[in-house]
């Protein structure tokens, strides 16, 4: 049976990105809805794909994917989510706005919600291309990626078919990891967000240091893209073998300059983590 699919957003940056994986799926009828008449335009050049501003298509949707920056969710939803026939699936790209309790939520409806994990870092394969190599953020075609999926309300079938539509939003996919909404906002925004972002700013920042003290780029560059190589193979145990004693001395010291005590669990516990999700969901000075 064919299913009937609206992509809310789908002038935005994810909606440009799924749709041309799902525009062509014989087996879902797709609507794009998008009310900026500039990202509708981009939409129709990018990808032949003509969007409406109206929600009408959303009365008999199956599946309303809500490709809306997380700041709408709460009006969008408002809007939108009433508006959906019995039964029919809602699809959230980030846990936001589940776990933040923005979302309008009804008890006859299903909610899924999925986040790509974006193509590895090392991607242990072999006769892995330059395309896929360059892949930054997946879903191209060119580089395989997993994703986290969880559902927020409905059934162990509801999560097949939230499973089945998100392998082809993000097509081609490897894994699928089924994980909880609670989980999921461990991954985003703490650890990916609030953690690792930050600390590899600070590395760049370190980079641009070193040029700015008369190092040449090249050089830092490939000192610093090599050594950092090295420092993931040991330090998530692919490599086998541990640093030297000196580079562990250097690191020991360092930790107590860079990083002050506690940060781990200031970032981790559940008072940051819905204080993160409530600037994520809501307009400033809301
Ligand atoms: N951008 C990313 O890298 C990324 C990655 C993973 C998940 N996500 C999630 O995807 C979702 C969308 O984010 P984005 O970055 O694509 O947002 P975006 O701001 O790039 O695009 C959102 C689009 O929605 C449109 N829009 C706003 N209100 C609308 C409405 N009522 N009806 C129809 N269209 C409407 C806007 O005009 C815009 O074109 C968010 O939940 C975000 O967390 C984003």
């Amino acid at each position: 049976m064919v299913q009937k699919v609206v992509l809310l957003g789908a002038g935005g940056k994810m909606g440009m990105r799924i749709t041309p994986n799902i525009k062509d799926e014989p087996s879902y009828e797709i609507s794009y809805v998008e009310i900026s008449e500039k990202a509708a335009q981009a939409l129709k050049e990018k990808h032949g794909v003509t969007s409406s501003p109206g929600s009408e298509p959303v009365k008999s949707a199956d599946i309303v994917v809500f490709a809306v920056p997380d700041k709408l969710i709460k009006n969008v939803s408002a809007d939108i989510v009433p508006q959906m026939k019995t039964g029919a699936m809602v699809i959230g790209l980030d846990p936001a706005a589940h776990f933040g309790e923005v979302m309008f939520m009804r008890e006859d409806l299903k909610y899924f919600v999925v986040h790509p994990c974006h193509p590895s870092l090392f991607p242990f394969e072999d006769g892995i291309s330059e395309a896929a190599q360059r892949d930054w953020f997946g879903g191209t075609g060119a580089a395989k990626m997993d994703m986290v999926c969880a559902i927020h309300q409905g059934s162990d079938e509801d999560y097949e078919r939230g499973e089945a539509f998100a392998r082809l939003m993000f097509k081609p996919i490897d894994k699928a990891f089924r994980i909880t909404i609670d989980q999921m906002i461990l991954l985003e925004p703490a650890l990916v967000e609030s953690i690792t972002a930050p600390l590899v700013k600070g590395m760049r920042m370190a980079v641009d240091a070193c040029v700015e003290k008369g190092v040449p780029r090249d050089a830092v560059m490939s000192f610093v893209m090599g050594h950092l190589k090295v420092q993931f193979g040991v330090l998530f145990d692919f490599a086998g073998f541990p640093f030297s004693d000196g580079a562990n001395l250097a690191l020991r010291n360092a930790m107590d300059v860079i990083f002050k005590p506690d940060w781990l669990e200031n970032i981790m516990n559940k008072e940051a983590v819905e204080k993160s999700v409530h600037d994520i969901t809501h307009e400033l000075n809301d």
